[in-house]
């Protein structure tokens, strides 16, 4: 999707700001919603890596690599299939999927036979990011569809819904718009529980309308909160940001998205990688790997099941972490964990170490009294945080520690 990428930054920098002047109460799960994604959902994802040339063989051949890397253990459990695996509708208008895909069933039957779940992709559009078949006016049938062939997880993308439905049926008319686009996500919502099949629901529409403020009471799980990320620190350091102040609205069956995971991919180095995966789970976002599971290199794996950082991202009180203070190229954020415990993440965003110019870590800041013992996540040490520490960090790298009994 590269068409409604800039309007949503456009939309989500007035709604952040709309947001963050309003601070409205958090939204209430719903019994039904809490019944899945009580933590942020895990598994991988297809278009990160493969985009529109994933098959059936690479969804098996990634599910595989799940068990046999160690990620299933870690807590991945979705393998998710984005755009591009849709066929043609026949007479009755039943979808079937395209020669790369050629039996659903059958994948789902795989994917279920590792213990591991199945997600799937459409849009409310008539047509997908990537132009193929869309749910539009097929909501009902799409989802029982889903169903019988058991998928567990649907990512659904407004893609065209914006430009065909949205704004011909509503030119200039930005309000009703938006309803239409709440109407859409609540109407496929609707579907997915008349199934019966508890289905994982992932909202993708870029954080249009800030859709943190009604997602949750349309079904979503989780919703994107940003347009698309890409594997580059510039990009991913962006959406890390545009999170600040969302923490209010996520929650025990309700997530805020910050999109997929880029570990692995692109040129990200190994602290950029380690940064990523630490801030999302920060975040409490769900963790969707999007690389190339067979040709994962040992030191990406072992990112991506570092249990320590996983547990953070997983933890049950499921509060996500906020931007405690900023001050020029380093961010200290906070996330308070389940057992009274805390979890500090400080980055270096600069582009230089800090050797000659350590930053010294304000605890007071951040709410504690005097020196704290935590665990530091990435070297397995244990250390004592003093006030007024001075810390250096290499460019775009992390400290993450965990404080289990925070003073
Ligand atoms: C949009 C989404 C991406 C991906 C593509 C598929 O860009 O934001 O995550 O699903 O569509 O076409």
């Amino acid at each position: 999707m590269r068409i409604s990428v800039s309007l949503s930054f456009a939309v989500l920098t007035v709604a952040s700001l709309a947001a963050a002047a309003q601070a409205p109460a958090a939204p209430k799960a719903t019994a039904a919603l809490s019944k899945v994604a009580l933590t942020p959902p895990m598994g991988w994802n297809s278009w990160n890596y493969f985009a529109g040339k994933v098959t059936d063989k690479d969804i098996r051949a990634s599910a595989d690599q799940i068990v046999a890397t160690g990620m299933k253990d870690a807590g991945y459990v979705y393998v998710n299939i984005d755009d591009t695996w849709e066929g043609e509708r026949d007479a009755n208008g039943v979808l079937h999927t395209n020669s790369k895909f050629p039996d659903m069933k059958a994948l789902a039957d795989y994917v279920h036979s590792k213990g591991l779940k199945i997600g799937i992709y459409s849009s409310p559009g008539p047509k997908t990011c990537a132009g193929f078949e869309g749910s539009y006016n097929h909501e009902t049938q799409d989802a029982q569809l889903y169903a019988q062939w058991g998928i567990d997880y649907l990512k659904y993308d407004a893609c065209s819904y914006i430009q065909e439905v949205m704004e011909k049926q509503a030119p200039n008319d930005k309000a009703e718009q938006m309803r239409m686009m709440r109407a859409a996500y609540a109407k496929m919502d609707k579907a997915l529980k008349a199934t019966g099949r508890p289905i994982v629901y992932s909202f993708c529409q870029y954080g249009m309308d800030a859709s943190w403020e009604w997602a949750p009471s349309a079904g979503g799980n989780l919703w994107r909160t940003t347009g698309d990320i890409s594997p580059r620190w510039d990009r991913m350091f962006v959406i890390l940001n545009e999170q600040a102040g969302l923490d209010k609205y996520a929650g025990p069956g309700h997530w805020n998205d910050p999109d997929m995971l880029e570990v692995g991919n692109g040129k990200l180095t190994l602290a950029e990688n380690r940064l990523h995966f630490s801030m999302w789970a920060m975040l409490a976002a769900p963790l969707l790997a999007g690389n190339d599971l067979p040709n994962m290199k040992p030191e990406i794996k072992a990112i991506l099941t570092n249990r320590d950082v996983i547990a953070i991202d997983q933890d049950a009180l499921g509060k996500q972490g906020s931007r405690a203070y900023s001050e020029g190229e380093v961010e200290v954020w906070t996330r308070h964990l389940s057992g009274g415990a805390m979890a500090i993440a400080v980055i270096n965003a600069g582009d230089t170490r800090y050797s000659t110019h350590p930053f010294h870590l304000d605890l007071r800041k951040l709410g504690l009294k005097g020196t704290q013992t935590g665990k530091d996540l990435w070297t397995g040490k244990t250390v004592k945080l003093t006030d007024n520490e001075p810390l250096e960090l290499a460019s775009h790298d992390v400290l993450l520690v965990r404080i289990g009994a925070p003073k």
